[in-house]
């Protein structure tokens, strides 16, 4: 079901999100795509396999949502620009894009990090998004009306000890191309802003982890808990709203506060970034 009128009502808009495939064993980009079209928005799920991107649409068709499946490896320039145009085809316009697709890389010594690990992280964290934001500002200026919302990751003003130095240096640079490509775009109705997730429990962590390690790793939060999914979409929802057009070019953590507490974690099996 919609929701009513009211705050956040996104009816009337379209949205795209990346990396939002998978449907009930999808992950932080599936949840933002079911939130985006629970407050109205209709939705484009894409995701880099068709089936993949498939099983989300047909979820959100089938909860009574307007949602279409779109595969695209966005790392490929002309890819991501077919991926806008026949989104643009389908729905008419773009007025949301949330930059969710994520390369996340394993730990590797700094010595011993291979050269494809550091070029899939730079493609898909900084170039997609970089390729899709660009082709959607083309539309979006038109209309004098955006919103981009960039998935990074506390990571961006930490550091990641289970992802190393490709990981933490993409995230960043996404916040980085968030706050500028914000005061460029301001004038034409276009806010961007990035979101830090810190620890979030998706279905692909809690079927790689044991129980004992959330549990260890909870307390190390001053809330005590690890984030939800629903809890990272909702702050996208409000990004992508009408109301929030003065807010742009910010990088908002949603961690329980995980990032402004003193202290360091150097060993893997006591960090969640
Ligand atoms: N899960 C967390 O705890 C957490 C914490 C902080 C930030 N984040 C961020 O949230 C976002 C989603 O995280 P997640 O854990 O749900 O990730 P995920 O791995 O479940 O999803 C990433 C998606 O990207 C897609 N993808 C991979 N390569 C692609 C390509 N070349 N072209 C197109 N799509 C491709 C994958 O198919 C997948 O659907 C990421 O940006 C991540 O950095 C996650």
């Amino acid at each position: 079901m919609t929701r009513s009128s009211g705050p956040c009502d996104l009816r009337g808009l379209v949205a795209l999100v990346t990396g939002a495939g998978g449907g009930a064993n999808g992950g932080l980009g599936m949840a933002i795509a079911r939130e985006l079209a629970r407050a109205g928005a209709q939705i484009a799920v894409h995701d880099f396999v068709a089936e993949v991107a498939e099983a989300t649409a047909s979820e959100l068709r089938q909860l009574g949502f307007v949602a279409e499946a779109f595969s695209a490896d966005i790392t490929d320039s002309r890819e991501a620009d077919q991926l806008v145009e026949q989104v643009i085809e389908r729905f008419g316009k773009i007025d949301i894009l949330v930059n969710n697709a994520e390369y996340r890389s394993a730990a590797y010594r700094p010595d011993q990090i291979p050269t494809e690990e550091w070029q899939r992280s730079v493609a898909l964290n900084v170039h997609a998004p970089f390729y899709l934001s660009r082709a959607v500002v083309r539309d979006m200026r038109l209309r004098k009306f955006g919103r981009i919302v960039n998935v990074s990751n506390i990571a961006a003003i930490r550091a990641s000890i289970l992802h190393g130095v490709p990981y933490v240096t993409t995230k960043e640079a996404l916040y980085g191309f968030t706050r500028h490509l914000a005061t460029e775009v301001a004038q034409h109705g276009i806010t961007v802003n990035a979101i830090l997730p810190g620890f979030v429990v998706t279905p692909e962590l809690r079927a790689q982890w044991p129980e004992e390690r959330f549990e260890r790793l909870a307390p190390t939060i001053p809330a005590r808990r690890a984030g939800t999914a629903e809890e990272i979409a909702s702050l996208v929802v409000y990004l992508a709203s009408r109301e929030a057009g003065y807010l742009t070019g910010a990088a908002i953590p949603i961690d329980g506060a995980v990032s402004i507490v003193p202290g360091g974690r150097t060993d893997p099996e006591n960090a969640f970034v």
